[in-house]
């Protein structure tokens, strides 16, 4: 095994030098742009004021990019919004926590867009009361579009199409106490947002991180939710473009090689495996200070709210020129990860409550927009 494994380092390393050079020629020819296409719509519009809110809700940031928003467009100015069965994710998080956190960032970017074109989003959450443990077929929210000129335009709105997941390794550069208070003080009432930035946490929370992402790649089970849903290269991520996208010049030679395949990334012994769980770590180090918010309880609507939270501190980081990357690991709800469920709420949350967010900031090349799924598959007919 050592020696098959030293043949595919080699092979890594020599394609690494190719791809480097080639990355603007793959800008140009290879970037997955019509998994890209649903940004570029919501730019442009669809001219009519609820389904041009809409494209800016589905850019929403959402757990693995299951994007599991179904719409259904009722009379002329309203929708009710389900989650899709098929997009939870029971394994890594089994009571759809982090589902319906994608679904606040989803009513909230629906807020700012339709606040945009002088219109009021009437948001009635969980309208046949709140799914617990479980989600289940009631909605998330009943909307309603209310024209409305008085509806105040939001700031961070103009960071809609600029926001990433940024999972690149980040700068030394500190960020400074002043700009973390700024994303800080975006979130709404109710969640309270904090932020890690002296040497000796920061080290606390790297830990954490490192060790709850190990158990997560670790477990078969966890591991598999995530490989089964992950894209490589264009042709993969343009055919599905919902899951996690793995895009740019050197992955995408490694697939062609059949080295970073679906296979080999569930093999413990192989490259894919290792270089996977690396390259996050590899992250989670190279990390100047962490963002993460709270709630002091856990109903349906204080996630949706952390989910508000969420993207709003995550556009307030972008209007800051600021990368941004969750590390959800810790804050997960399986047996396996207990103990760094505890050490987050220790560190994080000694005063009680939830954590609902953790994230890494700093400073750090430009991420491509993830895939999105057009508006239209994502309507229910009928
Ligand atoms: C509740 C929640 C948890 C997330 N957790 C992680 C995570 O642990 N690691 C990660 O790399 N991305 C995480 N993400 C980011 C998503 O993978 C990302 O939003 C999605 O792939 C779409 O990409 P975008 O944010 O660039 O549009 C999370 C997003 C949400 C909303």
């Amino acid at each position: 095994m050592a020696s098959r494994r030293g043949v595919l380092k080699i092979g890594s390393a020599a394609l690494l030098l190719t791809a480097a050079g080639s990355a603007a020629a793959w800008a140009l020819t290879r970037a997955p742009k019509a998994a890209q296409a649903p940004w570029d719509a919501a730019a442009k519009g669809f001219g009519d004021a609820r389904l041009d809110a809409l494209a800016y809700a589905i850019l929403a940031p959402n757990p693995h990019n299951m994007q599991p928003w179904r719409v259904r467009l009722t009379g002329e100015d309203a929708f009710t919004l389900h989650a899709d069965p098929a997009r939870l994710l029971p394994e890594t998080d089994p009571f759809s926590r982090q589902i319906v956190i994608g679904f606040g960032a989803f009513l909230e970017l629906f807020r700012q867009a339709a606040a945009e074109k002088g219109a009021r989003a009437e948001i009635a959450l969980f309208p046949e009361g709140e799914p617990k443990p479980y989600l289940d077929a009631r909605p998330i929210a009943h909307v309603r579009l209310v024209a409305d000129s008085s509806a105040p335009r939001d700031p961070l709105f103009g960071h809609a199409l600029a926001r990433r997941t940024n999972r690149n390794p980040f700068e030394k550069r500190a960020v400074d106490a002043t700009i973390l208070e700024r994303i800080k003080s975006a979130a709404v009432p109710g969640v309270f947002a904090d932020a890690v930035a002296d040497a000796a946490r920061l080290a606390e929370v790297k830990k954490l991180a490192d060790d709850a992402w190990r158990i997560e790649w670790g477990l078969d089970r966890t591991r598999r939710e995530t490989i089964k849903v992950t894209r490589v290269g264009r042709r993969e991520i343009e055919e599905n473009p919902y899951g996690i996208a793995l895009a740019g010049p050197l992955l995408e030679a490694l697939g062609g090689l059949g080295v970073l395949t679906r296979e080999n990334m569930d093999d413990p012994d192989s490259t894919a495996y290792e270089q996977t769980l690396a390259n996050y770590s590899a992250a989670i180090v190279a990390t100047p200070a962490f963002l993460f918010s709270i709630t002091s309880t856990n109903t349906r609507a204080d996630q949706i709210e952390a989910g508000r939270s969420w993207v709003r501190m995550q556009l307030a980081a972008a209007g800051e020129g600021l990368a941004f990357h969750p590390l959800s690991q810790a804050l997960q709800e399986f047996p396996e990860m207990e103990e760094p469920y505890r050490r987050a709420h220790a560190l994080l949350a000694s005063g009680g409550g939830i954590v609902q967010m953790l994230a890494r900031v700093g400073y750090a090349g430009d991420a491509p927009p993830a895939p999105r799924e057009p508006l239209a598959a994502r309507l229910l007919k009928g």
